[in-house]
């Protein structure tokens, strides 16, 4: 019996997605974020369906390279920007955007040799207190970076936002209008919004915004379900069950004895662990599908496999397909009983688990 642990990588799902981060933001350019390998999708192969977008969001400066020697000729920009001169020089011979987030990096640019003039992205620190420079020391980065001649002009300007996936918050009106304040006179695009705030923000949609996890299917806010959102699940990671047996009322299961039964129980083995990326933290009770029907984890999660009660279960077999999240199972909801966010779960996912990509158009 052929044991398949697998990612599905729905691409017609992505487009879908694509197309509500479009009907939200009608009048913006869209930058698809996809740093972390497209959080955990394919960064290639997500970048190569998304042909539609206006520009990517990487993390590194690694990561932008291997875009364009892949072919890719839109506009990269790399949120960290470089951090040493020779990064630099990187940026200019692959025409990379640079994000400026710091005042170090003008000395970087003073010491880069010469070299084609960067496209540049002024980060401003809101709030975040994150990466972004002071907004007392917008206006004098600015002309400092219009007088260098190592820049392309007009300079844009971006902020992030902190609280965005949180409706109630009163932060983010606050960086919005913090953001306006410090870039009053000055000219240049803007960007605001990850998926979050565009969405949820409609003062946050300016000349781009950067969506990231709702393109994937996940939802930007803390206590919605992507689904709320129409936004449908472009990863669904997939197993299925190697063993199956039964264990007595009062005996134990897997590492640790923490789980008893209560009474005799059908117990099915399914092959996909944290070897794999499933989350060691997730609690007994966390749902998964099993043919079709949803069963509680029982006891710890090991590196290869978990444990699943498939007593209530109809007719469950060796060899039945296990969906842990995506098509019928919201990532949230094992996120939820993992203490963690649906990001984690995405990127985590490890080398060892194939990823099977589903084409626009393929059926099931
Ligand atoms: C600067 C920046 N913009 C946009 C995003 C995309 O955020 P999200 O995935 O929440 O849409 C990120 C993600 O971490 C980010 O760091």
């Amino acid at each position: 019996m052929a044991q398949h642990t697998e990612v599905i990588i729905d691409l017609s799902a992505l487009q879908h997605n694509v197309s509500i981060a479009r009907k939200a933001a009608p009048y913006s350019k869209l930058m698809a974020v996809i740093k972390a390998n497209a959080y955990g999708h394919g960064m290639l192969d997500i970048a190569d369906a998304l042909s539609e977008v206006d520009g990517f969001a990487v993390a590194r400066v690694g990561e932008a390279i291997q875009l364009r020697e892949a072919g890719v000729k839109k506009t990269i920009l790399v949120l960290t920007g470089f951090v040493s001169a020779d990064e630099v020089a990187q940026f200019s011979n692959y025409d990379l955007d640079a994000v400026i987030h710091s005042e170090y990096q003008l000395e970087l640019l003073d010491l880069s040799g010469s070299c084609k003039p960067l496209s540049i992205w002024l980060k401003i620190n809101t709030g975040m207190n994150r990466l972004g420079v002071d907004r007392s020391a917008v206006v004098r980065i600015h002309d400092a970076l219009q007088l260098s001649g190592k820049v392309r002009l007009p300079i844009k300007f971006m902020t992030h936002l902190a609280c965005a996936d949180d409706m109630d918050a009163t932060t983010t009106s606050e960086q919005i209008e913090l953001f306006d304040k410090s870039i009053s006179g000055l000219t240049g695009e803007q960007s605001i919004a990850n998926s979050a705030g565009l969405l949820g923000w409609q003062q946050a949609r300016r000349h781009w915004v950067r969506p990231g996890i709702m393109l994937y299917g996940g939802s930007p806010f803390c206590d919605t379900k992507a689904c709320d959102e129409d936004l449908l699940p472009v990863m669904t990671l997939k197993s299925s069950v190697i063993s199956l047996q039964t264990v007595k009322k009062g005996e134990y299961v897997g590492y640790g004895a923490t789980w008893q039964a209560k009474r005799t129980s059908l117990i099915a083995t399914v092959g996909v662990g944290y070897g794999d990326g499933y989350p060691r933290h997730a609690e007994a009770g966390t749902r998964v599908l099993v043919a079709g029907q949803k069963a509680p984890l029982v006891g710890r999660v090991s590196m290869d496999s978990i444990n699943i009660d498939v007593s209530q279960c109809d007719n469950i077999q060796v060899g039945d397909e296990v969906v842990l999240w995506g098509a019928g199972l919201p990532i949230e909801d094992v996120a939820n009983k993992s203490a963690t966010i649906s990001y984690e779960l995405m990127c985590g996912i490890t080398d060892r688990v194939a990823r099977v990509i589903k084409g626009v158009g393929d059926g099931e």
